[in-house]
């Protein structure tokens, strides 16, 4: 299988009122194409700042963050950007939707950010909310839908322009059991599905076993 991502020692600290705190202590994994993959770990253990790095929206202190081959750590902005907008999809614990837009335009939106037309956006943005049986619901704002539905576009807008790699951030975090279930199997389904890779943060042990793959991090070690 091919290698999307790799972690190789990569350090974090952030300095507080002077202070150094070293937050992640030389990480290294790797995740390939199709894995799907939990991240679990005490709160403030570093599980966001993890994904935040593996998705270039943060730089690490130290290490090397590779994506298709390529040490991004790095890399300039323009270019992480391009690799970002390529490869990487996200969901958040609170959706995170455009609130002043309808589920298909919200879907439809990373697909126009990269330049697809404006049809062929529209067209697969559709295809995708009907693939997370929202098909009835497209016109509906992010405030007209249920939390869960909420959470399912999301989950389309991640999926709708392929990327190789989705990073999850307690996407079923505010959701009660049985509807995290569902979502998380619905995220599993999809993903497998369009061969997509996914590092989930969740909080739910039952959901995390589920996975290929737990990585555990415990004071800054990831295991
Ligand atoms: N910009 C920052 N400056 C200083 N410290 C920070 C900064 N961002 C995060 N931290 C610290 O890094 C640690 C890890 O934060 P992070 O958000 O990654 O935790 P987490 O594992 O996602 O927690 P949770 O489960 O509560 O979401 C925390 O102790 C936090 O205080
Ligand atoms: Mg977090």
């Amino acid at each position: 299988m091919t290698k999307i991502l790799e972690l190789e020692k990569v350090t974090k600290n952030f300095s507080q009122a002077g202070q150094k705190i070293e937050i992640i202590k030389n990480a290294d994994f790797v995740i390939k194409s199709s894995e799907f993959l939990s991240l679990i770990g005490p709160s403030g253990s570093g599980k966001t700042t993890i994904l935040q790095i593996c998705g270039m929206l943060d730089n690490p202190t130290s290490g090397a963050v590779i994506i298709n081959g390529k040490n991004m750590a790095k890399a300039n902005d323009e270019l992480r950007t391009k690799v970002r907008k390529l490869n990487i999809g996200f969901i958040y614990q609170f959706h995170h939707l455009l609130p002043e837009f309808s589920a298909l335009e919200n879907v439809a939106l990373p697909l126009l950010i990269q330049g697809v037309a404006t049809i062929e956006a529209y067209k697969k943005a559709q295809e995708t909310l009907n693939e997370v049986e929202l098909g009835d619901r497209l016109d509906f704002k992010p405030s007209q839908l249920s939390g869960g539905q909420q959470q399912r576009v999301a989950i389309a807008r991640a999926i709708v322009a392929k990327p190789k790699l989705i990073l999850a951030d307690e996407p079923t975090g505010n959701l009660d059991y049985e509807l995290s279930k569902k979502i998380f199997e619905l995220l599993q389904d999809l993903t497998k599905k369009h061969q997509i890779a996914c590092l989930i943060v969740t909080h739910n042990l039952e959901l995390a076993k589920k996975t290929d793959k737990i990585l555990k991090i415990k004071n800054g070690i990831i295991e």
